[in-house]
């Protein structure tokens, strides 16, 4: 690995910041900033008890993934109408493109929003809609993946999955969120295999330092058979999943601000042992509203903290083009920027 040009601290973050990224783990509820929750309240007349951007930020106060979570979803109260939607995800799309990101794969929570009230065709429409304006008018583009709530029924999930699928052309793939604690990947066996056979990508949430993090993550692999894990950095406590994950070829979208919010550290060394053992692991941002770091702080977090040159950093932007849901020939596309930009910076990965 030569790291000739992007040698200084400096140096790494002007590399980092331009770096054509794909962000595959982010979710779209995740990305409601306070000041548009703010401005959302006011356009549908509703007291959310803060009058200001401060007040609301400082609600955003959690150490765990419960206490998040437990702040997470009354936030999304402001979400109505489908051009709420529309401009949540266009709002993200706009900060990502302006930090280099390229191409992006966004989680959303429908059932978060038809439990409330607001129906799935609103949700879905209003994001489609943020997402097609953002690829016309600043050449990021996007798709979405459905998650179900692990916390609710395996029959609402599939009730969900019913109601999707005549939006199958607007969601690439199927995902699994929220608390993980009693709720294993098992649990929706029967909706993942009819989300397989509905030709959809699968990937599931195994959060870090769960209880059972091991056993979900081997049902994930093994059960389920998804195509990427999201977190997933405790399979380190499993060489013998580790070497199964590596020959599967399966993605593990890492999120190293995040890791710091909900648990003790970053995650770094987890992250960054199953990088050079050859595992496809990426940097994200899960929820950067909240954990106030996007795409760049991420990848600049993780290279501090571990120590990583321009090299290893290309190595990580590489395997998200690599196990995206991308068609040969946009991987291919992506591939080939990303090489150019390491020339014209005289890094080798
Ligand atoms: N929903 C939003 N972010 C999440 C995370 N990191 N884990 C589980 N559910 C989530
Ligand atoms: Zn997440």
């Amino acid at each position: 690995m030569t790291d000739t040009a992007a040698s200084t601290p400096t140096d790494l973050a002007a590399f980092i910041e331009g770096l054509p990224k794909c962000e595959l783990h982010v979710h779209l509820e995740g990305t409601l900033a306070p000041d548009l929750k703010l401005a959302l309240a006011q356009r549908n007349g509703l007291d959310i008890g803060q009058t200001t951007v401060e007040e609301v930020e400082a609600t955003y106060q959690f150490d765990s993934l419960t206490s998040f979570l437990a702040v997470y979803y009354p936030a999304m109260g402001v979400l109505v109408t489908a051009e709420d939607f529309s401009d949540l995800a266009y709002a993200y799309l706009a900060k990502a493109a302006s930090l280099g990101v390229r191409y992006v794969e966004m989680f959303f929570d429908p059932q978060a929003h038809t439990g409330r009230g607001v129906p799935f065709s609103t949700v879905i429409q209003g994001y489609r809609q943020g997402i097609v304006r953002a690829r016309a008018e600043l050449g990021i583009s996007g798709e979405l993946i459905l998650c179900f709530l692990r916390d609710l029924s395996a029959e609402f999930a599939m009730a969900t999955l019913m109601e999707a699928l005549p939006y199958k052309e607007w969601i690439i793939g199927i995902g699994l969120d929220s608390d993980e604690r009693g709720n294993p990947p098992s649990k929706f066996a029967a909706v993942f295999a009819r989300a397989r056979q509905e030709g959809w990508q699968l990937t599931m949430h195994c959060d870090i330092d769960q209880e059972g993090s091991i056993e979900h993550i081997r049902q994930a692999l093994q059960e389920i058979g998804v195509d990427r894990i999201d977190h997933g950095t405790n399979i380190v406590e499993s060489p013998a999943l580790v070497a199964e994950a590596k020959e599967r070829g399966v993605g593990f979208t890492c999120c190293p601000v995040s890791n710091s919010f909900v648990t003790a550290d970053m995650k770094a060394d987890e992250i960054v042992s199953l990088l050079r053992d050859g595992v496809r692991v990426t940097v994200n941002s899960d929820d950067p509203a909240y954990f106030g770091g996007y795409m760049t702080e991420n990848y600049a977090a993780l290279a501090a903290h571990a120590g990583l040159d321009a090299g290893e950093v290309l190595a990580l932007a590489r395997n998200a083009f690599e196990v995206a849901w991308l068609t040969p020939r946009a991987r291919d596309g992506y591939l080939a920027e990303l090489d150019a930009y390491a020339a014209r910076h005289g890094v080798t990965g």
